[in-house]
């Protein structure tokens, strides 16, 4: 992976980091794609869907399954990994497409979906064993190989509600600007993209994956910026393009969230507008 101006190497780099500074930034697939095919997806997986996007579902109405004319809203889950927000999503009845470039990747959360939907996990609803499911149904899921960024990826289709939870994180910052034209144009009129903001606990020179995120959703979500957040001694900044058609409706630091998070994690949602 080739520097980027203004983000300095830090002294004692992880696995994940030596393995996509090898590459170039066209070539990140084929890398996420060969991290699957070497079982190295421990690097990332926690083995369970975000407790805090359980809890938001199960206790703020901005997340209702059902729209107002009475059908289940479209979901999205892009870099999807092992499936298990989508499964999550989909026993609180929204039709959910998990979409992951990987080939590996998607076989694997399609078999966890099926085992799932035959005897969910407890840990699909929040402490109080509350969710949707006995009101609204179970939706649907739909596994999707393909790449975010490409348009036929998803064959035009538009969502209701986008989720990211370490997608933002994972892309190189140069690609940053793209993903937010991306979300934009994937979302309908009025759409939520919600995001589970990880790591913010990271100095924003370091480099990823994972990459550090303070202050990147507002600065392409809702400025419009590039969402290359620089040392304050760069001097220069790339001028701004893309995003900027967002509004945002909730900033919470969930009560439950992964370990990973260090207690630094926030959960946003934004509003297509
Ligand atoms: C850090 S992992 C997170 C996976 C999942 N969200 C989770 O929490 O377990 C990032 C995922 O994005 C996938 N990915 C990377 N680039 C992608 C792209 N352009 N389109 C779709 N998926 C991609 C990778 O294969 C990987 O599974």
């Amino acid at each position: 992976m080739a520097d980027t101006p203004g983000i300095p190497n830090p002294p004692g780099k992880t696995r994940l980091v030596q393995h996509f500074e090898k590459s170039e930034i066209e070539d990140h697939n084929e890398a996420w794609a060969n991290l699957w095919d070497t079982n190295n997806d421990d690097m990332w997986d926690r083995g369970r869907p975000s407790p805090a996007l359980i809890d938001l579902i199960e206790k703020d109405d901005i997340l209702n399954p059902i729209t107002a004319e009475g059908r289940r809203k479209k979901v999205l889950v892009p870099g999807c990994g092992k499936g298990y927000d989508v499964v999550m999503l989909a026993l609180h009845g929204f039709d959910v497409v998990g979409l992951e470039i990987s080939s590996k990747g998607i076989s694997i959360a399609e078999e966890y979906s099926r085992k799932e939907f035959l005897d969910p996990q407890t840990y699909n609803s929040g402490p109080s064993g509350s969710s949707n499911t006995g009101l609204v149904g179970r939706g649907s899921v739909t596994f999707i190989q393909g790449d975010f960024f490409k348009g036929d990826s998803l064959s035009g289709e538009k969502f209701d509600i986008i989720y990211d939870y370490t997608f933002l994180c994972a892309i190189h910052p140069r690609m940053r600007a793209q993903w937010a034209t991306r979300m934009a144009d994937l979302l309908i009129t009025g759409g939520l993209l919600v995001c589970l903001e990880f790591p913010l606990f990271k100095d924003p020179g370091a480099i990823g994956p994972p990459w550090p995120l303070q202050g990147v959703h507002w600065d392409l979500l809702v400025e419009g910026g590039d969402g290359i957040v620089y040392p304050s001694t760069t001097p220069e900044k790339v001028p701004r393009v893309g995003g900027g058609g967002f509004e945002r409706l909730r900033y919470i630091k969930p009560e439950r969230s992964y370990e990973s998070g260090r207690g630094t994690d926030m959960l946003s949602v934004y509003v297509r507008k």
